[in-house]
């Protein structure tokens, strides 16, 4: 019999929360993906009772680890940009261990998807600094030394031209200025290249839905540092999630 490394992560975004058992030895899928709507208003009581069904779903009764979209140290939330403001300095890791019975681990949703890339996806075997980029709502940051992680950068929220950069470049501004592919590259390229200045990663992870359509406007990016897609998809938040609570050994 052989032992695997199993760990549960739940990553709660703007429109779903979604959950699975991770292999952790190899950064796949150990359950299947179990998603739920994220409730509106999506407070923290309400968060909590959703996150209970996803962990009564799995039955998973060891250590949780939760990607959430805001700063989050030692558990505690410290940012509310594109969250319910009622999170600001909530104890989320109390919060969600009262609600569960189960040991919680909180990570912010970029920095869990930039372990999960680190781990298993475009930035395994990378060193020196690595920085992984989420395009969504938000942009999201996650900044990488050697392999290890400096949590809770916020560079989505660089003042860029005289606004919030996410504001201008996220994958919801080219929905809500209706912009073309290029159109939103060329925005994407200004805000690379303001990171790439303060910063002079080795490398640019970037990741978000928008990574799965990276064939139409990755190649318009110009900029000296080198950019690759994310590759874990979907699962990023999951599974990088997983990674920061601590491993189950099950027999298989
Ligand atoms: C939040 C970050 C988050 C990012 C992506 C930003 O607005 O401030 O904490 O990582 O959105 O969800």
């Amino acid at each position: 019999m052989n032992k695997a490394q199993l760990g549960f992560g739940i990553d709660i975004g703007g429109t779903g929360m979604k959950a699975a058992v991770v292999d952790l030895d190899k950064g796949d899928l150990a359950s299947t993906r179990y998603r739920i709507d994220t409730p509106r208003p999506a407070t923290p009581a309400a968060i909590a009772e959703v996150l209970r069904d996803l962990v009564d779903h799995e039955n998973w009764t060891r250590a949780l680890g939760i990607a959430f979209p805001a700063v989050v140290r030692a558990g505690v939330v410290g940012s509310a940009a594109n969250i319910d403001d009622s999170w600001l300095d909530i104890n989320a890791n109390e919060l969600f261990a009262s609600a569960t019975g189960l040991e919680v681990r909180m990570v912010n949703d970029a920095d869990a998807a930039g372990l999960a890339e680190m781990n298993f996806g475009a930035g395994r075997g990378r060193t020196g600094v690595v920085m992984m980029l989420t395009f969504g709502t938000g942009i999201g940051s996650g900044l990488f030394m050697d392999g290890v992680l400096v949590p809770n950068t916020e560079l989505g929220h660089l003042e860029l031209d005289g606004s919030d950069a996410e504001l201008h470049a996220s994958a919801r501004a080219r929905r809500l200025d209706d912009l073309s592919w290029k159109q939103w590259a060329a925005r994407v390229e200004r805000y690379l290249k303001h990171v790439e200045r303060l910063f002079s990663p080795e490398l640019f992870i970037v990741g978000g839905g928008v990574s799965k359509r990276h064939d139409e406007w990755l190649h318009h990016i110009k900029i000296d540092t080198e950019v690759l897609p994310a590759v874990m998809g979907n699962n990023a938040g999951i599974v990088g999630a997983a990674l920061v609570a601590p491993a189950a050994q099950v027999d298989v």
